[in-house]
């Protein structure tokens, strides 16, 4: 399933409309960079890997609508739709990564303004074939980390969906599983937006892999009564020292997860590395509308008393010490990261 596809012939993208699921399935088609930032903040399109190369595209539709003639002025064009689209969301690292990439294609290189052009659409292309590509690596160097009887705890959406196919988190459990193990999923709901029982138990079901949905303070529970063998989670930005920003809920789940002698590892392409931080207290945490949290009913009567308030951070940081170990395309990095994983950029073993 791919998440985002490009129609070269009417020069649009089409995503997965994922607030959508799993009542709908329904396709969005987005012609200018504009829509792409609001498709990007408002969460039709969601998860780290998949926004950076959403965000590549919408370059794609800037440069194809910048009315400049001359390349400084496409290049003045370019600056304005990264810094729109960089401000969609701030967490994940993935949205600059994605955007500095964009531009340093064009950027000083002595092209003229249709041969930009050309070179954004042959750029994005490159990073959605390469995010598959990654997801796939990530997912075969992680599944010998899952045995046969496994039950994990997955956080949030990791999956397909939230990349341009395949997965990260998910996409470990998936090979596992298609090797022939047997796994057993606990999906945490993941409110307030509910990306888990949502999205996640929607390509669990799809692809035959056992589950349970479980409210997200039911963890603790099953990891100190021994019904839990791993955790598993993605990451939206990891910092030089290992700290690790992913989907609010990530952290108490990782304490819990510690406290049993539960196993948690972090699974994500070396794009959502951010070296320029050593702490996780310097990752900006995006802190989205309360309404996300108000707008909750029951048999369709509003839970919370009229008037109420509410608090929306929609990331929290995992500190290094509670991460067993991380994932990556390049291999399993065990701790400390700030050691192991220099290591393996250098093509050693982390
Ligand atoms: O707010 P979301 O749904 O974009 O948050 C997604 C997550 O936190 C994921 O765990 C993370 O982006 C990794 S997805 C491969």
């Amino acid at each position: 399933m791919r998440t985002i596809e490009w129609d070269e012939s009417n020069q649009i993208l089409k995503i997965i409309d994922q607030r959508q699921l799993p009542a709908k399935f329904e396709y969005i088609y987005l012609d200018n960079y504009k829509a792409i930032a609001e498709s990007i903040r408002n969460m039709a399109v969601r998860g780290a890997p998949v926004i950076g190369v959403t965000a590549a595209y919408g370059m794609v539709l800037a440069g194809l609508h910048s009315p400049a003639q001359d390349p400084q002025a496409f290049m003045a064009d370019l600056q304005m739709a990264a810094k729109e689209l960089n401000d969609a969301r701030p967490t994940a690292v993935n949205l600059p990564w994605a955007l500095k990439r964009m531009v340093c294609v064009v950027e000083g290189k002595g092209l003229s303004v249709s041969e930009m052009k050309a070179a954004l659409l042959a750029e994005a292309h490159a990073m959605a074939e390469e995010d598959i590509r990654v997801n796939k690596a990530i997912s075969k160097n992680g599944a010998p980390l899952i045995a046969d009887g496994d039950t994990i705890i997955h956080h949030c959406n990791t999956g397909a969906l939230a990349t341009v196919d395949w997965g990260t988190a998910l996409g470990v459990i998936r090979y596992a599983f298609e090797e022939g193990k047997h796994i057993h999923v606990l999906v945490d709901e993941t409110r307030p937006r509910l990306q888990g029982a949502r999205l996640t138990a929607w390509e669990l079901k799809q692809m035959g892999i056992p589950f349970d949905i479980i409210s997200d303070n039911m963890a603790g529970y099953f990891l100190s009564t021994g019904q839990v063998q791993k955790v598993f989670f993605g990451a939206d930005r990891v910092t030089a020292g290992g700290d690790v920003a992913n989907k609010i809920g990530s952290y108490m789940l990782a304490l819990a997860a510690h406290d049993n002698a539960v196993p948690v590892y972090s699974v994500f392409p070396t794009s959502t590395v951010d070296l320029s931080l050593q702490d996780g207290k310097q990752i900006p945490i995006e802190e989205r509308d309360q309404e996300e949290v108000l707008a909750l009913s029951l048999k369709g009567q509003c839970v919370v008393p009229e008037g109420a308030t509410a608090r929306n951070p929609a990331f929290d940081v995992t500190p290094a010490r509670l991460i067993t170990g991380y994932v990556t395309e390049l291999g399993v990095v065990s701790q400390p990261f700030s050691v192991h994983y220099p290591q393996l950029l250098n093509g050693r073993e982390g």
